[in-house]
């Protein structure tokens, strides 16, 4: 599951039903995450992952990769931006304040991106450094759901649709090692994405320290 779907499940219980009658709302962290979550993905009715990617990457070639972009630098390119003017008609500043949050968030992780296909990993591996934030993402590129298992990370199931992605948060261990993960019910057995922990990968530098601060203290 990705993680925000989790936070926006968790976030249903866990705003006391009091705040919600209070103006202006009082916003959790994780309700905030939650809520520039979906406005990401819905906003204008196109979201910002049209352009920017589900995961902000820039992936899709048409916006570049924002994780970790600023408020002011959202605003800006709100104002400037000829082709986000869709979205500039449509979003409210407390919108644009959530969104924030959670692209911040976004960039407080490197991103591990591999392509699943019949159980087999496209790439099978990656190198990251120990104690490092991680979002890795998994495209299922199957035509039915699939759930990917890992012994050794400590992560929970996931399951992913067919033809869509889905992301696991995970932390590096502080040591070096290996780690893997593999599809349950695939054709093809035994084939593992291997994240090998190790010092010599080249370094993850968070985008926005400080809102990686807020984000851990309130998980
Ligand atoms: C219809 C496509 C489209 C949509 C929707 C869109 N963007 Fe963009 N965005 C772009 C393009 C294209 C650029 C690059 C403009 C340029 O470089 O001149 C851009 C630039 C940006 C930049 C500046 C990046 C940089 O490094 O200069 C930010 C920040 C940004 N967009 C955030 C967002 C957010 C947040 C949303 C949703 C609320 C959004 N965009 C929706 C197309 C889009």
């Amino acid at each position: 599951m990705k993680a925000v779907d989790y936070l926006k499940k968790r976030t249903r219980f866990a705003v006391p039903l009091l705040l919600l009658s209070l103006s202006p709302p009082l916003l959790g962290d994780e309700a905030l995450l939650a809520e520039g979550a979906r406005v990401f993905d819905e906003v204008a009715g196109v979201g910002c992952k049209t352009c920017h990617g589900e995961y902000a990457e820039g992936d899709l070639g048409v916006g570049p990769y924002i994780r970790g972009a600023t408020e002011g630098a959202i605003r800006a390119a709100i104002d400037a931006t000829p082709e986000m003017v869709v979205v500039k008609n449509a979003i409210t500043a407390d919108e644009i304040s959530a969104i924030s949050a959670y692209v911040s968030y976004l960039g407080t992780m490197q991103v591990a991106r591999t392509l699943a296909k019949r159980g087999r990993f496209i790439p099978s591996q990656i190198s990251i450094r120990p104690g490092t934030s991680v979002q890795l993402v998994i495209q299922n590129s199957g035509i039915r759901p699939y759930t990917f298992r890992s012994d050794n990370m400590g992560v929970d199931d996931l399951t992913i649709a067919p033809r869509s992605s889905g992301s696991i948060e995970w932390q590096t261990p502080e040591t070096e090692g290996e780690h893997s993960l593999y599809c349950m019910d695939c054709k093809l057995k035994n084939q593992f994405y291997t994240l090998h922990v190790d010092s010599g990968a080249d370094e993850f530098r968070a985008t926005t320290p400080a809102a990686s601060a807020t984000a851990e203290d309130s998980m």
